[in-house]
């Protein structure tokens, strides 16, 4: 389905690991839409401080992270054959390195960062200024897209959200306990909603979809009907 009449903004947020990326990525593809994933660009920020030793015990090195900002350089790939969404950080692949339990653990703490965030919120508002796009994350209804034609704040239990992401987890053959990413999601969700810059939050105008007992098909069903109702 190609969206011929206007191309919308679509904006995706809500907790961590309850499936925000996979249903955004299905409908992208089913309307034709760029997808945009902002937590992948916060994760590459993340990565490069902890490959460049910015980042011990919880804390940045702030002064020489704004230094080195505008030195790193994020771009997205799709492949349309076989559907894969790549991230690159300064042209190498670091699709995989962004997605570990390491990066997870420290993400919160660079996404807090009030330079980050602008330098993130401004590339996220270039790509999507031309409309026809899904982009998920923290504050894509609040922050980056205050006036997105559609917004949904995604959330399932914390139980529901944690096996979820260990099976992805363990298939990739990450080493790691169902309780480690349980208290990473919680302490995920903790720093978000609390933090003082663009904390996670309902938009006003957002629809909750609550996807503990739904399936994917019906997450879509369930967009698409609000996508028509816009369009
Ligand atoms: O969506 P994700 O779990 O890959 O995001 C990684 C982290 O980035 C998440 O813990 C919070 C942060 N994030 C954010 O602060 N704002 C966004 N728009 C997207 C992600």
């Amino acid at each position: 389905m190609e969206n011929k009449t206007k191309k919308l903004t679509i904006a995706i947020d809500g907790h961590s690991s309850c499936g925000k990326s996979t249903v955004a990525k299905s409908l992208a593809e089913e309307l034709n839409y760029t997808y945009i994933d902002s937590g992948a660009m916060y994760r590459v920020v993340t990565l490069f401080c902890m490959e460049n030793n910015l980042i011990k015990n919880d804390v940045v090195d702030e002064i020489k992270l704004q230094e080195e900002l505008n030195n790193i350089s994020i771009h997205f790939t799709y492949n349309k054959a076989n559907k894969k969404y790549l991230t690159w950080l300064n042209g190498l692949l670091v699709e995989d390195k962004i997605r570990t339990i390491e990066v997870s653990n420290n993400v919160s703490v660079v996404s807090k960062i009030g330079f980050v965030r602008k330098k993130m919120v401004q590339l996220q508002q270039e790509m999507g200024k031309a409309g026809g796009i899904v982009m998920d994350g923290r504050d894509i209804g609040t922050v980056v897209f205050p006036n997105a034609d559609l917004k949904i704040f995604m959330t399932a239990s914390v139980n529901v959200r944690a096996e979820r992401r260990f099976k992805e987890l363990s298939e990739k053959g990450d080493c790691v306990s169902l309780k480690e990413v349980a208290d990473n999601i919680e302490k995920r969700d903790y720093i978000d909603q609390n933090r003082e810059i663009s904390p996670l939050k309902k938009a006003d105008d957002a629809f909750i979809l609550d996807n503990s007992d739904l399936t994917r098909e019906q997450q879509l069903t369930n967009i698409i009907e609000l996508v028509n109702q816009k369009s």
